[in-house]
């Protein structure tokens, strides 16, 4: 019974290597641009082109060990595959093949189908780490600038099924880069923090001015183009009532005054020419009219 079926499997792999083209209900075209796209952890494999007559199989593996397959991506009419809980061992390198292979519930005679090779990809390496959120607090006395940045929630979850973090992920590999400026200039600082509670004291910040901050992850035990995450919104503490001075100059204000204590001064004067002229103009007039106002 075996020796007849090795015959069989000898059979058709002989006829797909002489004549293919007859064994074979189609040519299927082999997939393109196969690429990972991968933010927090959200692992997707992507290709091209979109199937007519085929489907795609994905297969994934670490280097090195037996292939896998998701149940989402066989015989997919997709060009995407999401591996983000299949590729369960961060640390490790995977590669994956997107095989085109037959309609679901058609057979084929083939024993390869056409296949295409992703690039290799380490989860903990490689996915990128996406813009974080952060809240601004100044201190009372306007000495200190706290940010709170909230750790990037990832697609993974732990055991309780609580989705991890970044920070649940990298632990003290994580750290956060914070680009600032005042508000009111275009001159930029930095500052790496290991925490996610970001103080700026006077070594950083002058008090009670608007200061903006940008934050991104920065893990620097990756390769030097993979450290940095995506920068977040920029965001603008609240600056003291001086920040008037900083923004116009004190020339310009200094000259704001003193056009309004000319404005005061010849108005003075035009009142005092006013009245006087008027009150002449009562005496010569009408004498023992007592004067109404002062
Ligand atoms: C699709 O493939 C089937 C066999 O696999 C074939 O009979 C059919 O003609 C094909 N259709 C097109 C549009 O190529
Ligand atoms: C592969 O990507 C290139 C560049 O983005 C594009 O021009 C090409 O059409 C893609 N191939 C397929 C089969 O879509």
């Amino acid at each position: 019974m075996i020796r007849m079926e090795r015959k069989m499997f000898f059979f058709t792999k002989l006829c797909t290597v002489l004549i293919f083209t007859n064994c074979v209900s189609g040519d299927y075209p082999k997939a393109q641009n196969v690429s990972w796209l991968s933010i927090n952890f959200k692992t997707l494999l992507l290709w091209d082109p979109e199937p007519t007559n085929y489907s795609y199989t994905v297969e994934y593996s670490i280097i090195g060990q037996n292939r896998k397959k998701n149940q989402h991506c066989i015989r997919t009419m997709e060009t995407e595959c999401d591996l983000s809980n299949s590729l369960v061992d961060l640390k490790a390198i995977y590669s994956a093949d997107v095989l085109s292979e037959p309609l679901r519930g058609v057979n084929s005679d083939l024993i390869e189908f056409p296949h295409t090779t992703s690039e290799r990809f380490t989860p903990y390496e490689d996915t990128l780490i996406g813009r974080p959120e952060f809240k601004i607090e100044v201190s009372k006395d306007k000495r200190k600038i706290t940010l709170y940045v909230e750790d990037p929630l990832t697609a993974l979850f732990n055991k309780q099924n609580q989705q991890r973090t970044i920070r649940d992920v990298f632990a003290d590999e994580l750290q956060y880069k914070v680009t600032f400026g005042k508000a009111t200039s275009t001159g930029k600082k930095t500052k790496i923090s290991a925490s996610s509670e970001i103080e700026l004291d006077r070594r950083d910040v002058d008090p009670g001015v608007s200061y903006c901050f940008n934050v991104q992850a920065y893990i620097p035990s990756r390769s030097t183009d993979k450290q940095l995450g995506e920068l977040s919104q920029r965001q603008c503490s609240p600056g003291d009532d001086k920040s008037v001075f900083e923004e116009y100059g004190i020339g310009v204000i200094a000259t704001f005054i003193l056009l309004i204590i000319m404005i005061i001064v010849v108005a003075i004067g035009v009142t005092v020419v006013c009245c006087k002229r008027r009150r002449n103009a009562n005496r010569s007039g009408k004498e023992g009219v007592p004067l109404r106002s002062v």
